[in-house]
Parts: C-alpha cells; structure tokens; sequence
C-alpha cells in the first residue's frame, strides 16, 4: 500500500478537520442506521483522539464505539481515475462506509487503511464519509485487551486500571492519523519493494522490484537521482510485475552521519505514453547482526536513545508536525541516534524524517504483555496478519533497522507461556517475520519476569532486555540494582550468546523534587538511576545499545502508582528537560567508547550528523 503522492498522474486531497462524533454507548449504531448519517453529539477534530478533546462531554476514559462523519467535495479533476479513501490510522478497529454504501472494516491500530471508492461516489459532488470506530480490545485482538473482570478472575484486583488495559500507556480511541481521498490512473503503480546491498566501499546495489495494476504490452521506467548523479533503466512489465537492479557507483552510503537519500523515480509507461508515476526515496545501506554487534554499512553501531510514545496533551496520540520537528529536535540536542517505536507502529511522517535525519528505528508491532492463557490460534493469525501489514507500509525506510515483534510477553509470569505454547508461537511468528523481509534482524523486548528462559530469546536475532533493578525491584538501592544487571547481562550472554540490547530502563521523576540522598522521584535519583546503568552496559563488550524510558512522560490508565502519567521521561509531557536529559546529552556526545570482545577499547559509530 503506498502512502498517497501528488505527481503528475497522482492527486490527493485531505480530509482532515472538523468532524462530527456520536459517543455509542449502547452500540445501536448499526440498527439505527447511522452509517448513512447521523444526528451528532459534537464536533472532533481529525486527526485526534476524542478522550481529552472531549472530556467535558464525558468521554475522558471512555471505552467503546463512536461513530465519525464528515463531508468531502470529490473534485472534478478527479474524472475518469481510479479514486481511493485512506485512513491513516483509526484505533483500534473501524468501519467505513462512503454515501450509505459498506466499504469494509480494519482491525488493527496504528496502520492505515484504504478502500476504492471510484463506483461509490460522484466527481464534482460531495460525498458523505462516516467511520464507526472503537478501541475495545479483546482476547484475540492485537493489542490484547483485558477487563475488570480478568482482575477478579485472576485475583488481582489492585492491578486493575481504569479504563483497564493490559499495557502502561493510555488507550486513547480515534482517528489518529490523516484521512485522503486520492486519485490514481486506472492503471497504476500498486507496490513498490526497495532492497539495497553494499558491494564494495564505493559500490552499492539498488533492486527494486513493481507490482502494477495495468494491462499487457506496458514498460517501466526506473530513475535514480542523487548526490548530482542519476542512474536509468526500463523494463517490460510481466504478470503485473517490472524489476530493476542499479548498481550505483560512486555510492554515497545512508549512515546516522551521513543520511544519504537517493530519489527514486517510478514511470509506468504504454508506447512511450506516461501512464503512473510514484516518487521514493531510497537510502542505500546494509543492517546486520554478526557474533556480538549490531553491523550498520559493515560498522559496528552502538544504539543511543529511548522508548517513546506518540502523546501529547490535548492531542492524545494524534499526527502532530510541530511535534515531530521537536521531538527530533531534541533528539539531536541529546546526541541521540535511535528509538524504539514502543509499543506500536507510529506515524508513517515520523519514519519519513527520521530517513531524512539518520535515525534508527527499532519498528514494533502493537503487542504488549501478551498473556498465554487468553492466547489462541486466531491471536497468532493476527499477530501475523499484522506483522505483514507493517513491513508492507514500512519495508522501504533506511531508518527501519530492526521489527520488534511484541513487548513483553508473559508480564504476568503465567506458566503457560513456558509449557511449549510461548516457544511454537515465537518459532513461528519469526518464521513468518524472516519470510516477510529477510534483510532485517528481529527482537521481542523481555522483561524480568519473564526469565532468562525466555522462549522468545530463541528466535531473535538480538536480545532485548527490560529492566528496572533501583525501581520496581531494590528501589533506592543503585549498588544492588547495577550488580543484578551486570550478573543477568553476563548469563544471558552466556546462555545466548548474541548481542543484547538494554530497551529499557528508567525511574519515574517528578520535575522539579531534588534531594541530596538516594530519593525515588527525584531528578538526581534519575540521573544515578540512568548512571549506573549506562556504566555496566558500557562496560560489556556484547551489548549494542541503551534506550532509556522514556523520551518523555506520558498519560497512562489510571493506577495508584501512576500520578496521571508515567514519569520516566527524561522531559517532561510538554517536552522539557529534567536534569538526567543534561547527563545523557554529555555521556552521548562522548560516542560510547567500549571495551570489545577483546578488550580492546573501540569507538563507534552511530554518531549524530553534526
Ligand atoms: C515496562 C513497559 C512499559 C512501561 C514501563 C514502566 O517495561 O514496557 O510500557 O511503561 O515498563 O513500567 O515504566
């Protein structure tokens, strides 16, 4: 599915705005006919998340079904093409009809969507969108959801968080993302798959590989523009598809330092008749995992950064630009170079710019504390059906270095994770990961409780570990949590022997308490908390990365333990630093120096571009 283009064969026309909401609390919806229209409750701004937009209407934690409509003008320009709605992202699940006509329905979150609409609408009229949308989660859906009455049954109530979810992060419901109405030719550029290979110090290898939608008889053109250089190449379109192989020389490699884009330029053609034509920007550059590093371009790389969140006040978890340029901002203000999109796909935007700022991107699936007592067949199918839809919109980032798979499996150390059925699912979850794209390694952040026999360390590629030793577990105590963390790091590694990555690990701080002893909440506790553990992952010639949580805080379901947010940002919700952001952008400017395999200290890459 590619993202929407305006070229010369290409419109799009957004449909983002105000929006009319109606809250379903009683889902009849459906039999009262509100797919062709409805009386609303109010207006919602799209992209948005309806929770704290609308809390005065009481849809602050708000749980269930709301139906969305809009009106949008299908212009003239659009005649005689192929004319398709798009939804960014509607979480977690939606259906959409078009002038009262059924156009289908999405299950997963955090991925867009789209439906051809060319028979369903008029040019030069308006047309009637609504979108019922709901984020009720369940058993088998991804994420997993959970209800109070799971906390009963599992005799567990003071874990009960409200509205309930299995996972820290607030369950914002709504369309998240921008909604397009575009219009392609009626044959047309329907995928674009981008592989890249580094022959040589200078030589790189560019294939790619086009589905279409077109009759027989038609050519394709490839042109690859860059670093004043362009290479050309034409093809003849068979069984819908056209491949190409450029070899470029001299190659300008897509590194953190150096993040070279190259323009890819896509002309489906008929007698020398332009037909399509579809714009990518390719980064040549090769990820690998060889013994106990992470290789970016043959180099060892050293990941520098957080687990984030897509969330901020007023917003919810919706697509916002100023947002996006502070965030990178600050990224390179804290001599960042790379972060975990936990726990969900984030904005196709947000890969766009970190391809263009050379940030590495660890891309999640959102799934999160996966229980195996709720795990069925179906909930496999899905996790692999979703698994499919990210490497399909994300497959051609350079930014995209690695999938994570899941976050934390097993959160509730029950033993059926560990009876055979954890183990079948990972094997063949990452089976099917490695057959979607086998140029990328896999991981599934573990946290403690899992164990060191965590099944799913078996079929990654590079280990990741959760942890928070000075928090959750011996709090206050920083010697008795580095110690833990060392010794667990040196039997993973002894039992695995792959790399290992720290995906998380932080304390909760209230910006703005000091104390002049070891103090939970404080921001000096933060910093000792970051400290400590930076030194021991510095000090192991296997680990390949820290990412602190968080970048910032962030609203969680409400819970005892949380004061409204989860405060492990090292800034604040409104993005300003506490003081662990100061000691992070010095220990990052020094690029970490290592000792390796074999004692030797070695710089590495992974540097900002400066
Ligand atoms: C977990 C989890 C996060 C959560 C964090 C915390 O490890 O992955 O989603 O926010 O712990 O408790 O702060």
């Amino acid at each position: 599915m590619l993202k929407p283009q305006q070229t010369i064969s290409r419109l799009r026309l957004s449909c983002d705005g105000l929006w009319n909401i109606k809250i379903d609390r009683e889902n009849v919806g459906d039999v009262n006919g509100w797919s062709a229209g409805f009386a609303p409750d109010a207006d919602v701004a799209v992209p948005g998340s309806w929770n704290e937009q609308l809390a005065e209407i009481g849809v602050m934690n708000y749980i269930g079904v709301a139906w969305y409509q809009t009106r949008v003008f299908v212009p003239t320009a659009f005649e005689g093409k192929r004319i398709v709605l798009r939804i960014g992202s509607a979480d977690f699940s939606a259906r959409v009809w078009i002038n009262g006509k059924f156009l289908g329905s999405h299950e997963f979150g955090f991925l867009p969507f789209e439906f051809e609409v060319t028979n369903h609408v008029a040019v030069g009229k308006s047309a009637l969108v609504v979108v019922r949308v709901s984020n009720e989660l369940t058993d088998d859906t991804v994420p997993q959801g959970v209800t109070a009455e799971h906390y009963i049954a599992e005799n567990r109530v003071r874990d009960e968080t409200f509205p309930p979810a299995r996972f820290d992060f607030f369950p914002y419901g709504g369309i998240h993302r921008s909604v397009e109405l575009y219009a392609t030719p009626k044959e047309y550029i329907d995928d674009i798959d981008v592989q890249t290979n580094i022959l040589s110090a200078s030589d790189g290898l560019v294939r790619a590989k086009i589905q279409l939608t077109c009759l027989d008889g038609a050519t394709v053109g490839f042109r690859l523009e860059g670093d004043e250089q362009n290479w050309t190449q034409e093809a003849n379109v068979e069984n819908g598809v056209a491949e190409a192989s450029i070899a470029v020389n001299p190659c300008q490699f897509w590194s953190c330092e150096h993040p070279q884009l190259y323009l890819l330029t896509i002309q489906l053609r008929r007698d020398g008749e332009l037909i399509d034509e579809y714009q990518l920007n390719v980064g040549i550059r090769e990820v690998k995992v060889e013994g106990a590093k992470l290789l970016l371009n043959g180099k060892p790389v050293f990941l520098k950064g957080f687990g984030k969140h897509e969330d901020f006040p007023v917003l919810g978890k919706a697509l916002s630009l100023p947002l996006l340029v502070k965030d990178f901002g600050l990224l390179r203000w804290i001599n960042a170079n790379s972060f975990r999109t936990s726990h969900y796909p984030y904005a196709e935007e947000v890969l766009d710019y970190a391809d263009r700022k050379g940030i590495l991107i660890i891309d999640e699936v959102a799934d999160i504390s996966r229980d195996f007592r709720y795990t069925s067949p179906k909930s496999l199918e899905n996790h692999k059906a979703y698994l499919r839809e990210l490497i399909a919109r994300d497959k051609n980032h350079p930014c995209v270095i690695a999938w994570s798979l899941s976050n934390e499996p097993n959160y509730l150390a029950e033993q059926e994770y560990h009876d055979g059925r954890g183990d079948a699912y990972w094997k063949e979850l990452a089976q099917h990961a490695r057959a979607l794209d086998e140029t990328r390694p896999i991981t599934i952040p573990n946290l403690q409780r899992a164990t060191i026999n965590d099944p799913a360390f078996n079929y990654c590629d590079f280990i990741s570990i959760n942890r928070y030793y000075g928090w959750y577990e011996n709090p206050g105590q920083m010697d008795v949590a580095g110690k833990r963390l060392s010794e667990e790091l040196d039997a993973i590694y002894e039992k695995y022997q792959k790399p290992i990555l720290v995906s998380e690990f932080g304390a909760d701080t209230v910006a703005g308490l000091h104390s002049t002893t070891d103090q939970l909440f404080t921001e000096e506790y933060q910093v000792k908390f970051l400290e400590t553990y930076c030194a021991v992952i510095a000090s192991k010639p296997y680990t390949i990365g820290e990412h602190v949580w968080n970048f910032a805080d962030f609203r969680t379901p409400q819970h005892h333990r949380r004061v409204v947010m989860n405060l492990k940002g090292v800034f604040t919700r409104t993005r300003e630093p506490k003081r662990a952001a100061f000691f992070l952008k010095e220990h990052w400017a020094k690029s970490p120096v290592k000792s390796s395999v074999n004692g030797e200290a070695t710089m590495l890459a992974g540097a900002f571009e400066k």
